[in-house]
C-alpha cells in the first residue's frame, strides 16, 4: 500500500503540472479586428475591385458587354466572401480587441499614423457602431451578389463604385478620426461631396 501511494503521488503531481501547461494552449485564440480586416476584408474587397476594374466603361460604370458568365460568377463569389468577412467583423466576440498584444497596425510607425492603442480607444467608445458599420458592408456586399447573379451591370457598377465609401465611413470613425478634416479638405478641393 505505502509503496503504491509513494509511486502514485508523484505521477498525479505530474499530471497536474502538464494540465496547467496545456490549458491555455488548448483555448482557441481570440480573433482580432486587425487580423480579420487584413486577412479577410481587404483581400476579398480587392477581388471585387479586380473584376470592376477589368470591366470599367468610359463613364466609370461597368461595361456589361465585356462581362462573361465566368466574370459574373467570379464577382458573385468574391462579393459572397466579402459579405462573410464583414459578418466576421460584426460578430467579433465582446469586447472587440483590435490587435494581439504587441502587434502593430499599418502606418503605426510613421509620424502621422494612428496607433493600435488609439484605435482600441475609439472602438471601446462605441463598439456597437463597429458592428453596425460592418453590417452595412455585409448588406452592400450582398447587393453586389444579387446584381452579379442577375448580370445587372448598371447596378453592379454603381455598387462597386460605392464600396470604397463604405470602407471609409468606418475608417474615418475608428482608424484615423484625426484625419477627418484633412480628408474633407481634399474632397472639397477635388470637388467630391464631403458628406459621402
Ligand atoms: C466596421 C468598420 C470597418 C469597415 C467597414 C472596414 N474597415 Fe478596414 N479597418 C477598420 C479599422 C478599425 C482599422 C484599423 C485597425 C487595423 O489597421 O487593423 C482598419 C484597417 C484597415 C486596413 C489596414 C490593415 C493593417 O494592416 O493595419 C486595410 C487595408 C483595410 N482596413 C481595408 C478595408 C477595406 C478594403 C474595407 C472595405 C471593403 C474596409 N477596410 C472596411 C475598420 C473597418
Amino acid at each position: 500500500m505505502t509503496k503504491w501511494a509513494w509511486i502514485a503521488l508523484p505521477a498525479l503531481l505530474l499530471v497536474g503540472c502538464s494540465k496547467k501547461h496545456e490549458q491555455p494552449a488548448a483555448e482557441p485564440e481570440k480573433a482580432t479586428l486587425h487580423e480579420v480586416m487584413k486577412n479577410e476584408v481587404d483581400t476579398r474587397a480587392d477581388d471585387v475591385w479586380a473584376v470592376g476594374n477589368a470591366h470599367i466603361d468610359e463613364d466609370a460604370g461597368m461595361d456589361g458587354k465585356s462581362m462573361t458568365d465566368a466574370d459574373w460568377t467570379r464577382l458573385a463569389g468574391a462579393a459572397t466572401t466579402l459579405q462573410q468577412a464583414a459578418l466576421d467583423i460584426a460578430n467579433l466576440p465582446n469586447p472587440i480587441v483590435v490587435v494581439k498584444p504587441g502587434a502593430k497596425i499599418a502606418f503605426e510607425d510613421t509620424d502621422w499614423g494612428d496607433s493600435a492603442a488609439s484605435v482600441q480607444r475609439n472602438v471601446d467608445k462605441d463598439p456597437q457602431g463597429v458592428r453596425d458599420l460592418a453590417n452595412s458592408l455585409a448588406e452592400h456586399s450582398g447587393e453586389i451578389v444579387t446584381a452579379a447573379r442577375k448580370h445587372d451591370a448598371g447596378a453592379a457598377g454603381k455598387l462597386i463604385n460605392e464600396l470604397d465609401g463604405i470602407c471609409e465611413s468606418c475608417h474615418v470613425k475608428y482608424w484615423y478620426p484625426s484625419q477627418r478634416k484633412l480628408i474633407d479638405t481634399i474632397r472639397k478641393n477635388t470637388g467630391e461631396d464631403p458628406s459621402t
